[in-house]
């Protein structure tokens, strides 16, 4: 269980967080979605422990959160900086299980599990640079995986990667959510996949960043791109996380924009997608 209480934050002078509080159980995946610097990493930094905040606290399983906890892994955007060039897959995916004090032949059994549950088996030899981006980004996953968290932080873990790989990470992340029973808090920008991948979601406004709605997703646990994106459930939480994004970046303009979504119930990512141009409509 994490518990995020009174959560605030200034860097010098400038407030970027503002009275968050924030509930998140075992075993629950959780979205964040929100406006372009309204400070969605900075409160993943505070939770994992990163960066002290300026206000509230951070509780995880009972213990207050005051440096990296042992049983946390991150995976954040940026994968071409987050892996060691140097090091085989393989290693890269093992480098964190030296932290948790495991002898060589444990670390590369928990290595090949986790590069399996990520389809990644033939990889462990090859170096990331000799990896596609969805490849590396799995290779990040993976590292998080094998390191058998109990709660996992991703910072829009796949914002660089093509909108099919992007769909396949989507359903990978459910799949080891379902598999592993880990908790999962995930950022993104991306108002569809808030939806598709979250038991909640949590939409936040800025100046200063702070929690303005959470919405319960009333769909079913399995989730599937074609007819999950087509569920009126879904196409209605799309309309109003989209409206409730908009409101928070401040751009009344774009509200019809998620309205002709949300009606339109065509499968596509109206006012979503990263690379199709919407994002900036988000960032207001
Ligand atoms: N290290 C820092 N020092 C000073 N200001 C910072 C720092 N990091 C972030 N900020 C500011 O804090 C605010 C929130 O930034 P943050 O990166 O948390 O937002 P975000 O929601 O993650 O944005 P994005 O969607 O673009 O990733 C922004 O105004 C940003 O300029
Ligand atoms: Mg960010």
């Amino acid at each position: 269980m994490l518990e995020v209480t009174g959560l605030g934050h200034a860097y010098g002078g400038h407030r970027v967080l503002q009275g968050m509080d924030l509930r998140v159980g075992e075993g629950k995946l959780v979205t964040i979605v929100g406006p372009s610097g309204c400070g969605k990493s900075t409160m993943l930094r505070c939770i994992a422990g990163l960066m002290a905040p300026s206000e509230g606290k951070v509780v995880l399983n009972g213990a207050p959160i005051d440096g990296v906890p042992d049983d946390l892994a991150v995976v954040f955007q940026d994968y071409s900086r987050s892996l060691m060039p140097w090091l085989t897959v393989r290693d890269n995916v093992g480098l964190p299980l030296r932290r948790r004090g495991l002898g060589r032949s444990e670390r590369r059994a928990r290595a090949a599990e986790a590069l399996e549950s990520v389809g990644l088996k033939d990889a462990a030899g090859k170096f990331p640079w000799q990896l596609s981006g969805g490849m590396q980004q799995r290779v990040s996953i993976a590292r998080a995986l094998a390191y058998r968290p109990s709660l996992m932080l991703m910072d829009e873990p796949f914002g660089s990667v093509d909108a099919q790989t992007r769909e396949d990470l989507e359903d990978l992340v459910l799949q080891v959510h379902r598999s592993q029973g880990v908790t999962i808090l995930l950022v993104t920008h991306d108002i569809d996949e808030s939806v598709y991948l979250g038991d909640r979601v949590v939409v936040l406004a800025r100046d200063p960043g702070r929690i303005r709605a959470e919405l319960p997703v009333g769909l079913p646990a399995d989730r599937d791109q074609i007819a999950t994106r087509s569920d009126p459930e879904f196409v209605r939480l799309r309309a109003e996380v989209g409206r409730l994004v908009r409101g928070a970046a401040g751009n009344g303009a774009a509200d019809g924009t998620a309205g002709t979504g949300g009606t339109g119930g065509t499968g596509e990512r109206v006012g979503a997608a990263p690379h199709s141009g919407a994002r900036g409509t988000v960032k207001g």
